[in-house]
């Protein structure tokens, strides 16, 4: 099959071809013309050489999106899909020898992504993992309403200056940052804190998925334990029952964490509307 393949710069004329392979492969948001379409317009003006395409006979099979990231030796790939009906005999792995070719003919050092779905085909071209960016979901239809904590408290934007006594100033900042970020999407958030001892200990925000309205999800989340995480994770299992949503979602950067609420009863997400995320590299 790759003999038949020719790897070519995408031109603007493809941009309908590209969205339509994009669509048939990509699972996650990148499916979405109003996601990759700016992408490539943007990358087409700045780097026209990291933009590939894999061409048979004539048909687009597949492409590759990626930059050269200013100011350090390194290449970084936002998007490569290959039309399922091609997949599994070489194109993808042809576009990225060719792209790590154009990169190090550009003297980069070192190629990066970040990607929900293609974990396997990464470490089977050579790439290594170097990081998890962990989102996990609970069902929360079996549960019965769980008593949150009474150390819970719902907290506002307004409780600004208890919360950089309690937590500092630079996590208020990220609390606040988060908040606005998260109200810009939508007014109905929930935010709460758990308090010990007249301190602030732990803060969710956690609003509705952009897209579904069954996964009620954390978009912050500042503990000081474990006890404080799960009594948060309480605090949003009761919210999300409370507003009728299926799953409770999160985000966790801490992998032991992770592990921990996996072994008691989160699992890792795999859905097209939420995904956990793998960081690899490769030097060239
Ligand atoms: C990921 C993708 C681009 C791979 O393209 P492809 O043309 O099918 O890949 P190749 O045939 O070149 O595969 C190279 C190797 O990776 C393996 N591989 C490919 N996809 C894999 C997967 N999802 N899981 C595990 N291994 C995979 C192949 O079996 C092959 O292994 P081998 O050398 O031992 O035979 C393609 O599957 C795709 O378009 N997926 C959907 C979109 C996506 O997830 N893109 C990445 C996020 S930006």
């Amino acid at each position: 099959m790759s003999n038949e393949v020719t790897i070519e710069r995408i031109k603007l004329e493809d941009l309908p071809v590209i969205l339509k392979v994009a669509a048939m492969s990509f699972s996650e948001e990148a499916r979405r013309p109003e996601v990759i379409a700016p992408g490539l317009l943007r990358a087409l003006m700045q780097e026209p050489k990291y933009q590939l395409k894999a061409v048979i006979y004539d048909e687009v099979a597949g492409f590759l999106i990626g930059a050269k990231n200013k100011g350090q030796n390194e290449a970084i790939i936002e998007w490569i899909a290959v039309n399922p009906k091609y997949q599994k005999r070489g194109i993808g792995r042809t576009l990225l020898n060719e792209f790590e070719k154009t990169a190090k003919e550009d003297n980069v050092a070192r190629i990066s992504l970040i990607t929900p779905f293609a974990r396997g085909f990464y470490e089977k071209c050579g790439y290594t993992l170097v990081g998890v960016h962990y989102k996990l979901i609970k069902s929360v239809t079996a549960n019965i309403i769980h008593e949150s904590s009474t150390n819970i408290k719902l907290i506002s934007w307004e409780n600004t200056k208890e919360l950089i006594d309690a937590i500092g100033e630079t996590e208020a900042w990220n609390f606040l940052a988060t908040f606005f970020d998260s109200y810009k999407q939508q007014k109905n958030l929930f935010s709460a804190a758990v308090v010990r001892n007249n301190k602030i200990v732990g803060l969710i925000v956690a609003k509705e998925n952009e897209w579904s309205r069954e996964i009620f999800e954390s978009s912050y989340l500042f503990y000081i334990d474990f006890d404080v995480l799960q009594e948060l994770l309480n605090a949003l299992i009761a919210e999300c029952i409370r507003r009728g949503a299926l799953i409770a979602g999160i985000t966790i950067g801490k992998e032991s964490d992770a592990t921990a609420l996996i072994k008691n009863g989160w699992s890792e997400a795999h859905l097209p509307i939420f995904w956990t995320s793998y960081k690899f590299f490769k030097n060239i």
